[in-house]
Parts: C-alpha cells; structure tokens; sequence
C-alpha cells in the first residue's frame, strides 16, 4: 500500500469521525524556518516575462489596433478581413491594386471603385477587427489611413464605428481626400453613452461615384500611459500586477522565423508604420510589426523591466543554418546594430536611427539572447555560432551578459536558458531539479516554462504544478537567477490560440488571469533577497514550500496539491517572542479543473486574510489544492 492511499485511507476515516467543519486527512506537519540563518542569494530578477508573437499576442492582443489586415493583404477568397458595402441602389467593386501603394514597403493598396453611390446609398468597405471591435462609452479614437483617388476634387470618405446587430452608428467622422497622390489623413471618432461592446465593425464609405485608393487605415482606443501605437490598457495593466522584471522578447521561435526571410528583422520593424513591409509569424499568420524593436523597448519602460534582447543567431524553424565563420558575418552586424538600436547615444548610427524614431534617450539592455532552443539545430553548428556572437557582443559591449540557449563549448555562456513544458505531475517533479545541481557553471535562466493542463488558459491543477515548480526557483535561485512563464497570452476566440495553456486569455473587449497568472502575481508579491535554513516534517507527498527573507520581511510560499487538508505548525525561532503580523493570500479551487475564462474571470482569485505569529509560532490548516503566500513582518 502507497503512502498516498494511507493518507486517503485515514482521510476517509477522519472525515467520519469529525463533524464536517473540521475535515483533516494529512497528519499535522512541522515546518520549521530559522529567520536568523540565511543561506543562498535570491535573485533581484528573478520573475519576468517572456513574449513572442504567438496566439494573435500583439496582433489582435496587446497591441490596440483595431482594424485587422490594415495592410489589404490578400488570398484567393479576396481581401483578408475586408467586406464590400453596397447600400441602397449602390454598385462598387474592390480589388488589390499591386501597381500603387503609398511606400516601398507598402507599395500595392486597396483599390475602390464605386460606380454609383449617393447619400443614401453609400459605397465602401467594411473591416471585422480583430474577432469585433471593442468600443466603449464616451471614448475617443484616433485613426489615419493612406489615401489618393482618381480626380483632383474633394472627396469626403465617411468612417464610422458601427454595431454588427442593430447597424447603429456608434461613432463617425468624415475626412475629406484629395488628389491624385498617396497622402496621410487623420480622424478621431468619439463614442457616446453606450454600452461597451465589441460586437462593432468599422465601415468607410463615399457617397458618390468614384475611385479611391487606400493603405494603412489604422484605428486606436486610448493606450497604456497615452502611447501613440501603444498596447491595450488592461492587458498591461494585469502584467504590472505581476511585478516582473525583465521582459525577454521576441521570442521564442518567433525571432528565429521559419525561414531566414521570415526571421525578426528587426530593421524592417523600426519607424513610421508606412515603412514596415509586415511579415509572416513561424504561428500561421501575418505579423504586422506595428508592435516592432522600439515598441518592444517602450514596453520595458512602460513597465519598468530590463529588456531581456533575443537576437536572430543564424538558425531557422525549417532547419536553415548559416555556417560560423564569414557567412554568419552579417547577421551578427545585425545583432550588434540591433544593439545600438537599443542602447546607442544618438550620435552613432543606431542611436540616432532610435532618436528619430522618437525615443533620444538610449535604454539599458543588460541581457542579450544568442537565438532560440538551438539544441533543435540538427547540423549541430551552435557551438560556433554561439562563440562568434558572444565575442563580438563581448568585444563591443563588455557589460552585456550573453545566454546561451543551450550547453556550449568553447566560450563560456553567462547565463544558459532551460525550457519546461510539462504536466503538473512533471512539475512537481521539476521542481526538484536545481537542488543539487552544479554551482559552478553559468548561471541558469529559466526563459520559458508551464504547467501544460487547461486550454485556452491553465486551469487550476496547472496552478499547483506551477506554484510547486516555483518554489524550487525559489529555493535555488543562487542558480536560476530569471524564470518566465510562457507563452504569456492567448486571443481566446476560435483560431486564436496556436499553443494552449497560455497565462493571460482574451477577446477584443475584455480579459483575464488563469489560476497560474494569479499563481506568478502572489509568488512575486513578496520574495526575500535570501533564502533561510528550514525544514518540513510531517507534510504529504505533495506539499511544496519555499522560505524567503530580508531585512523587514519573511515570505512563506505553501503549496497544498492534495485533494484533503494539510495542517501545519510553522515555527520561525529567531523571531522572538512578540507578535508578528502575517499577511496571507489563498487561491484555491475544489478540483484541479476548476479554472477561470472569459465570461467567469473571478472564480479562483487569491483571498487576503491575516495570523499572527506569536511566540514564535502560528498554527494553520493549508486548504485542500490551494496555493498560499504568507508575508510575515519582521519589523
Ligand atoms: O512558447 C511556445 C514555444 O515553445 C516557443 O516559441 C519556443 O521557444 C518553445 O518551443
């Protein structure tokens, strides 16, 4: 007989024994945490996030744009995203027009030709967005698109916010077009009192026979901290919440692309939008740079995070290498160019590229990744990609710190990047991994991990993988000195979601955290910069817990992935016999598939409570599959 079947055995037993309230099936442990007696650095860093464009994250996620395909690409069924109008007795056609388009980047449009329109009648199209389009009460959105038309005249082309169900136009402008040569028009439309919805399409139509041609029609809802092209507010709000700091961009497999034409190149994702030619996600769709370098490095600042900078290393998803030597030449002069981008004063070259961009002031890039998961390289080359990168870097940036994204020889890496993606069993399991291991190589960051169970977002037992994996970067992370969740989010509606188990889920109107987001927001809500001697008698097999401290603070983490109760006795000798304040945040569930969506956000959300320790003691009863914080005040 197990040991688990023993606990279930004497759980069933108690449970007849004992009135209902007090229902208790693992026998009481000890769990014993000498304040006085630190033992390993916690890292300042050690949570972040990680992002690539993956589950419509920017596109139709983060980044606000509303208008889907603003860029008029097209397949055999027509213009992606974009409808014909004809009201009343109107007759149009639309068609791509390869021949013109307002850049070289965009250099085709759409091309409208509306033979007979008038104002009851208009003509034009109709955009879908992004799964709807999100508009609020009394908000303000501000749009431009590319224009000319066949005549020199004025034409006034109707743009209009407009509710799918009723047709009630929510908000409209009209902006006045002129001549034959491709301009930039600017409006604003402003929504009044009604109810926010993001059942709305948005239509631009003329009210008279003509032929009008149009690129880049963009649509913004106010920003996080008012950027211009900026990132949806709540979205940014819930990664704030999270206290991360670093973030690790773009990718993941994004930066790699699937081929060397559609790796992030990053000098098409820089400068006015006209500019950015778009290009093809490694996940199935077309990536319109809009959230491109600068935006990245304005994303840190938004959120006050070190940039964690991915550079493409010379290896693509289909298997392209590029040889080391003078063929990867080029691509590391990208990297290094990318670098200045970032961190460049604005009289080097980069740096005044940056500075014109809008953003003088050069950004700290302390980490630089050398590319994604190279051990999937099968011509084995990274050893010397890695070295070629790492010296150049080196050479230019002393102070860079370079991650290996696997074990190298020849240089030492500073940092090497591991990746988990397992069941919440194999977390449990993982969470073991780094308590023995070698401390005499480079440092680890963890750059993507998840406890894999629950589509589109974890659900509750993932929660518990996730919290117990944390707790071993916890207690090692003398070692593991950056971990982050991935993939970060997920466009929830059907064909959004490529990779399932993702943090954060959304649609165009709302969004919200799975278990294992509020699982990272508390375990980052209190973190010591030690970790203390300690010990655990007495728990089941699956109680996990780490033991934080500072100066004024020690932060408990107690994971209960059992399906009974676990009581506990914490002793904390060293903190005297007055009585300490004890700050407790419980998120629980009944079920390991118990979990939050779209339309229920709030079912698992952590409780506040508060204990106290007195006499250098406290006494509690962890709840069945439940994941706890506890901040005791040392003050
Ligand atoms: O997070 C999803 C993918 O998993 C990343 O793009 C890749 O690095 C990993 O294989």
């Amino acid at each position: 007989m197990n040991s688990r079947f023993l606990f279930f055995s004497a759980g069933a037993l108690l449970s007849v024994c004992l009135t209902a309230t007090v229902v208790t099936a693992q026998s009481a442990a000890v769990l014993t945490v000498d304040v006085k007696a630190p033992k390993a650095a916690v890292s300042p860093m050690l949570y972040g996030l990680m992002t690539e464009e993956i589950n419509y994250s920017y596109d139709g996620g983060l980044y606000a744009e509303l208008v889907r395909n603003r860029t008029f690409r097209s397949d055999w069924t027509g213009i992606l995203d974009w409808y014909l109008i004809e009201k009343g007795t109107s007759s149009a056609k639309v068609t791509v027009d390869p021949s013109t388009g307002p850049s070289a980047a965009l250099n085709h449009s759409a091309r409208l030709e509306v033979a007979k329109a008038d104002a009851a009648g208009p003509a034009g199209l109709l955009n879908e967005g992004y799964w709807g389009i999100a508009v609020r009460p009394n908000t303000r959105y501000t749009g431009s698109f590319y224009a000319k038309t066949g005549s020199e005249g004025a034409l006034p082309v109707r743009v209009a916010l407009v509710a799918d169900q009723s047709g009630k136009v929510l908000a409209s402008a009209s902006v006045s077009v002129s001549g034959t040569g491709w301009k930039q028009y600017r409006f604003e439309l402003h929504s009044g009192m009604i109810a926010a919805s993001a059942e709305n399409h948005l239509e631009m139509t003329i009210d008279r026979p003509a032929t009008l041609w149009l690129q880049l029609v963009s649509l913004f809802p106010p920003t996080y901290h008012n950027r211009p092209n900026g990132n949806r507010i709540d979205i940014m709000e819930k990664l704030a919440a999270m206290r991360p700091t670093f973030l690790r961009f773009p990718g993941g497999n994004y930066v790699e692309g699937n081929r060397l034409d559609s790796r992030f190149d990053w000098k098409k994702t820089i400068g006015p939008m006209v500019d950015r030619p778009t290009h093809p996600s490694p996940w199935g769709y077309q990536s319109t740079d809009g959230m491109g370098l600068l935006e990245f490095l304005e994303w840190c600042e938004d959120l006050k995070v070190q940039p964690v900078l991915a550079v493409f290393a010379g290896y693509t998803l289909n298997g392209q290498v590029v040889k080391p030597g003078p063929d990867l030449e080029p691509y590391v002069q990208e990297a290094l160019d990318e670098i200045e981008y970032a961190t460049g004063a604005a009289d080097t070259r980069w740096g005044a590229a940056r500075a014109r961009d809008g953003h003088p002031a050069p950004f700290q890039v302390p980490y630089v990744e050398v590319g994604n998961e190279d051990s999937f390289d099968r011509a084995r080359t990274y050893d010397g990609r890695f070295a070629q990168f790492y010296r150049a870097i080196k050479a230019r940036y002393p102070k860079i710190q370079v991650i290996a994204t696997m074990p190298v020889q020849g240089v030492t890496p500073d940092v090497l990047d591991d990746h988990y993606y397992k069941r919440e069993q194999g977390m449990f399991e993982e969470s073991r991994h780094y308590d023995n291991a070698a401390r005499n190589g480079p440092k680890i960051f963890v750059g993507e991990w998840a406890t894999r169970e629950g589509t589109p977002t974890p659900n509750f037992g993932a929660a518990l993988g996730d919290a117990a994996f944390m707790t071993g970067l916890e207690r090692n992370s003398d070692l593991v000195v950056m971990a982050a969740y991935a993939p970060l989010f997920v466009n929830v509606n059907p064909g959004g979601m490529q990779w399932s188990s993702d943090l954060i889920g959304y649609d165009a109107l709302t969004s919200y955290g799975s278990p294992s987001y509020y699982a990272q927001v508390m375990f980052a809500s209190c973190l010591g910069d030690h970790t203390v001697n300690s010990s655990l008698t007495g728990a089941g097999e699956r109680f996990f817990y780490s033991a934080t401290a500072s100066a004024n603070k020690v932060c408990l983490k107690l994971v209960n992935a059992a399906s009974v109760e676990q009581p506990l006795t914490i002793t904390l000798p060293g903190l005297g016999a007055s009585a300490h304040a004890v700050r407790v945040d419980t998120l629980r569930a009944n079920t390991t598939w118990a979990t939050n969506t779209i339309r229920d956000p709030k079912r698992i959300v952590p409780v506040k409570s508060t204990l106290t320790v007195s006499g250098g003691r406290v006494a509690l009863v962890a709840p069945a599959y439940s994941i706890q914080v506890l901040e005791v005040d040392m003050k």
